[in-house]
């Protein structure tokens, strides 16, 4: 006798989904929702965040800022810029629970130290009962605040020093560089780190903001939609290509001949292995922000005597760029840039993620505002249905 149920048996000659369409690897250019945002022409390699070009913004605009534009849309006038900046500074400390949770977890990788400590944070939110856009807005303010000194938490303790206390009057990025060093930085070391933080806030549909949106039309929480762009970025095809780039300037050594590397780099190619900081699944040219902390990492290389990071990656990009016709990414330049700057490898990725909470943020405030849950359909290739059930005793 069969053990097919009538109703499953005309199920099964319905098929609900059309076998006509067939799915996109990787959804590649299928557009996933609207934004108002951030706009990217990947063939001319242009990208704005809400209508301002990203040349004009790196070397003018602060990450303070750039923040103020992709929440509100605008930018700020010098009172709006100056309240923004008080809220930063008055949202930056972490709770004590926070940096306990931070001594207590066993020795990790920056990224999974941080994805935790991020979710932790909501557990202290004094808003976390309160998913109202005014307290969502104040709860991205000071989320964006918190994960730049989580960050540099997680970079003492790592060094073993402790956490130093915020500097609330303080720009955000001369902030974290103080909180992570101890010290006051020069212009330079602020200016770099700013424009870095610029040049990664937001870039549209990117699989972590899509991990954050799909999560946040949920009507989730903000701070789990915002940890689930955090798992999002660590991955090595996404933000954890930074830290890949400079391991494999590191692997190379600094005193390597330009034959050494350019042979490395051949037969790597030759392997089909993926060079990272290389590629992009939106430009088919240059990453717009790629000179710019090319640039930035020329003239901190400078200042530190230490050009032959810099000069070894412009090698590999030439040689890369005529194999394989691939271009560098935001990940590639801001390796060489970061370690200049001193920054241990293992915040790259981290620090990505600072920057990105206003992007993440930003998207999952416009996903509330105007929701709908995202829910699409995989095009099956399972096993026919239905599949006879075997009783246990005869498999
Ligand atoms: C960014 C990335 C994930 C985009 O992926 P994608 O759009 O799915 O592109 P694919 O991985 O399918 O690559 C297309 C082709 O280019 C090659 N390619 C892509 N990136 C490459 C790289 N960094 N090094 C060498 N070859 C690369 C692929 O091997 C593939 O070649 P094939 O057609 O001969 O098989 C991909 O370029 C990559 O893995 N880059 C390295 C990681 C990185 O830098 N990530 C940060 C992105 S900002």
């Amino acid at each position: 006798m069969s053990s097919v149920s009538p109703w499953l048996a005309y199920v099964i000659y319905d098929p609900p989904v059309s076998t006509e369409i067939k799915p996109k690897a990787g959804l590649e250019d299928i557009i996933a929702t609207s934004s108002s945002i951030c706009f990217i022409d990947g063939d001319r390699g242009i990208l704005a965040y809400r209508g301002f070009d990203i040349h004009d913004l790196a070397p003018h605009a602060t990450f303070e800022e750039v923040c103020y534009l992709l929440w509100h849309g605008r930018l700020p006038n010098r009172a709006e810029l100056g309240d923004l900046q008080s809220q930063f500074g008055a949202g930056r400390a972490l709770p004590d629970g926070v940096i306990r949770l931070l001594r207590q977890l066993p020795p990790s990788e920056a990224m999974d130290t941080l994805r935790t400590a991020a979710s932790a944070l909501a557990h202290y939110d004094r808003d976390a009962s309160d998913d109202s856009p005014a307290a969502n807005y104040r709860k991205a303010v000071r989320l964006t605040a918190q994960m730049g000194s989580l960050v540099a938490a997680i970079g003492r303790l790592e060094q073993n020093h402790g956490p130093i206390d915020p500097d609330p009057v303080m720009g955000f990025a001369a902030n974290f560089l103080y909180q992570l060093t101890g010290t006051r930085p020069d212009a330079l070391a602020v200016r770099a780190l700013d424009c870095a933080l610029v040049l990664h806030a937001d870039h549209e549909l990117n699989a972590s903001t899509f991990a954050a949106r799909v999560a946040a039309a949920t009507l989730t929480d903000i701070h789990s939609a915002i940890v689930c762009g955090i798992g999002a970025l660590k991955g090595p095809l996404h933000g954890g290509a930074n830290a890949e780039v400079m391991k494999m300037l590191l692997d190379f050594g600094a005193t390597a001949s330009p034959e050494k590397v350019e042979t490395t780099i051949r037969e790597k190619l030759a392997r089909k292995e993926k060079i990272p900081g290389f590629g992009h699944r939106v430009y088919k040219t240059m990453d717009p922000r790629a000179g710019h902390l090319r640039q930035l990492s020329k003239d901190l290389g400078k200042r530190s005597g230490q050009t032959h990071w810099v000069e070894m990656s412009e090698r590999i990009e030439a040689l890369v760029k005529g194999e394989k016709k691939l271009n560098p990414n935001v990940d590639f330049y801001s390796a060489s840039m970061y370690y200049a700057l001193g920054i241990p490898v293992s915040l790259y990725t981290p620090i990505f993620a600072v920057s990105r909470t206003s992007g993440w943020t930003a998207h999952v405030l416009e996903q509330y505002a105007n929701n709908r849950l995202i829910r699409p359909r995989a095009e099956y290739t399972g096993p026919s249905v239905p599949q006879p059930w075997v009783p246990l005793e005869q498999r």
